[in-house]
């Protein structure tokens, strides 16, 4: 393989084959491709694009690098979700266990918090004992027994993505949709699935800024999940304000028992029931999204999705009676009167990293005590000196984070024209 012609055929708009891509991840993963090549490439691939089927090729050399999990002899439906991130998004900890309960089996891989935007394994690992670092065998056994498990992306799924991506991060290769894709799919697809349901933010919060990026990369993915097998849908959703009140590790997990005990938020609650319809339909449980629905709510009105979130956590040697301690609160007032116009989530993120809640750089511990609740919605009107949200702070960068908090949250004379739609459904 002439890897320099290679990246020639991409700087000059030519697709690759599945070949082709097939030998550079396999040449990337053995040393033998130098990373200055790959760079170059991602960076072509940045300015290029690539083809359905050059992702959909991508997608799988980065699957085929590691381990996917072997259903064979188990019955059900294999079906999962997966967001692109932002605040306050703890829906995976409510729908993996509603899911199960209505028949699915739910074997979810999840990420780490990644910069301003929150990550489902730090959440979880908030409760005590809990472990989420499981091998194959595991999660299998226990997607079998409980009929969900919440396992963390270790080193044996898509390892050539853990490679990949550090190198993008570091050579501004980030931003490319393909590049997205193919990176978040190939571990999405290593889960075996029959079918997956993809929640693509949008917003001030969100990787995406833009309504229309996000419906980009969710047409991308959900082409490639469908070329490889797996029925896909994806929604779009608002992350121009936190989704819930909670911000923040043990917060965030005592908002979704919260919800699974029928209290939940109704932003929140939304999230959840549309997406879960999307699974239960995407696996044949239901013909259609109002019936699903109004499957997802009896379910939840039982109260056994509440008992199965305990038994997951507890198969995954968690407490869940456990009390989650919350660091102190402390208020952020309104500086004056008038309409909360704008929440800039993004910061709101950069407030939790600083008060321990979120990670500068990977060997960061966390503290899943700290975080934020929310007092205020967009729209809403607000008195000088009235609270605009808490602080949950144990003291480490106290002062930073209530900069980042006050800044986040503009007032203004007059309420915003428009109010972001909070769900937009894929095509
Ligand atoms: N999350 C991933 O896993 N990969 C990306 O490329 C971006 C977000």
């Amino acid at each position: 393989m002439n890897v320099t012609r290679l990246i020639q055929k991409k700087r000059d708009g030519e697709p690759l084959t599945a070949e082709e891509l097939s030998a550079l991840v396999t040449g990337y993963v053995s040393g033998a491709v130098p990373e200055y090549q790959v760079a170059a490439l991602a960076m072509a691939i940045c300015f290029q694009g690539m083809e359905d089927s050059e992702i959909a090729a991508l997608t799988a050399a980065l699957m085929e690098s590691g381990e996917c999990l072997d259903w064979t002899g188990v019955d059900g439906s294999r079906v999962d979700k997966h967001s692109t991130g932002g605040q306050g998004d703890k829906v995976s900890l409510v729908l993996a266990p509603l899911a199960a309960c209505c028949g699915l089996r739910v074997p979810m891989v999840a990420g780490r918090g990644l910069g301003p935007t929150g990550g489902t394994i730090d959440k979880l690992e908030a409760i005590p004992g809990f472990r989420t670092g499981l091998g194959a065998g595991e999660i299998r056994r226990i997607t079998e027994e409980v009929g969900c498990v919440i396992a963390s992306q270790g080193g044996e799924f898509a390892p050539a993505d853990g490679k990949l991506y550090a190198l993008r991060d570091v050579t501004a290769t980030v931003a490319s949709v393909p590049l997205i894709t193919a990176s978040i799919m190939s571990k999405k697809l290593a889960e075996g699935l029959d079918a997956l349901a993809l929640d693509i933010k949008w917003g001030s919060g969100a990787f995406m800024k833009d309504i229309e990026s996000a419906r980009s990369l969710g047409a991308a993915m959900t082409a490639v999940g469908e070329r490889m097998g797996v029925r896909t849908g994806f929604l779009v959703t608002d992350m121009n304000q936190p989704l819930g009140r909670a911000v923040g590790n043990a917060n965030e997990v005592l908002e979704a028992l919260a919800a699974l005990g029928g209290d939940g938020p109704e932003d929140l609650m939304e999230v959840v029931y549309e997406l879960g319809s999307r699974m239960l339909t995407a696996s044949g449980c239901s013909d259609d999204t109002p019936s699903a629905r109004a499957v997802l709510e009896a379910e939840l009105g039982s109260g056994r999705p509440l008992e199965k979130f305990r038994e997951m956590a507890r198969a995954q040697g968690g407490d869940p009676e456990a009390d989650l301690e919350l660091a102190p609160a402390c208020e952020v007032g309104a500086p004056r009167a008038g309409y909360v116009s704008a929440i800039d989530g993004e910061a709101l993120g950069y407030a939790l990293i600083a008060l321990g809640g979120g990670r500068r750089s990977l060997e960061d511990t966390i503290d899943p005590s700290v975080g934020l609740q929310m007092r205020v919605r967009l729209g809403d009107e607000v008195e000088e000196g009235q609270p605009l949200a808490d602080l949950l702070s144990a003291g480490t960068g106290h002062d930073e984070a209530l900069a980042f908090v006050a800044g986040a949250i503009s007032i203004t004379d007059e309420p915003p024209v428009e109010l972001p739609v909070l769900i937009t459904a894929g095509p």
